[in-house]
């Protein structure tokens, strides 16, 4: 356990969760020196919580449809953080977009993982993006979450090549492993400080 508060994470899933899985290694290897304080996922049947469980994480579910409006959704998440002394908030697949609310809590300590390498191809099904594009190379961005979505400071990037024969899969598939190192590396260097973010860079202090 580490004490210091902005050490402790919370990491927010909607689907399977390799990239907590990442994250939890990451912890566990020493990699990353932090704390999962919590898991929390918007859906009920996201296997990523299975995998929390497994390492003695604690979980909670909440549900988006639970709550009238945007702001009263993240509210009701910001108040499980705030009890829990989170101090950085990572997006490992999490589906839904955060308000004021969220942004302004955590100003600069929130992370969200996009499957390409941004600007190019934000949104859904960024592999398929790529492939339709043509590019030759993709890849994975980590970036800083602010009120645009998916064009926030980046943090760390990772390229793969586009194959000929690439599917929507198989791309998706070669990136989820540059995924896996980018994130806990992103995370740790937000925890190192030493950085500014200048316009849109994320640069050293
Ligand atoms: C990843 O491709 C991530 O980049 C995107 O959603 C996917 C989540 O995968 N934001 P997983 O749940 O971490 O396996």
């Amino acid at each position: 356990m580490t004490s210091d508060p902005n050490k402790r994470l919370a990491v927010l899933i909607s689907g399977r969760g390799t990239n907590l899985q990442s994250l939890i290694d990451a912890v566990h290897d020493r990699r990353l020196d932090a704390t999962i304080a919590v898991v929390i996922s918007n859906r009920a049947d996201a296997a990523g919580l299975e995998r929390a469980r497994r390492a003695g994480i604690e979980t909670l579910v909440l549900s988006h449809r639970d709550w009238p409006s945007r702001e009263e959704y993240d509210r009701a998440i910001l108040s499980e953080l705030q009890v829990r002394d989170v101090g950085m908030v990572c997006l490992a697949g999490f589906m839904r977009v955060f308000s004021r609310v969220m942004l302004d809590a955590f100003p600069n300590a929130i992370l969200n993982i996009h499957p390409s390498l941004l600007p190019s191809f934000p949104g859904l099904h960024a592999p398929r993006q790529a492939l339709a594009h043509g590019v030759k190379v993709s890849g994975v961005t980590v970036h800083l979450v602010t009120a645009e979505l998916d064009a926030g400071p980046i943090i760390v990037q990772r390229t793969v090549p586009v194959l000929e024969n690439d599917t929507e899969e198989t791309l998706a598939a070669r990136i989820l492993v540059e995924e896996h190192q980018a994130f806990p590396e992103a995370v740790q260097r937000l925890l190192d400080g030493g950085w500014i973010v200048n316009g849109r860079r994320f640069v050293k202090a």
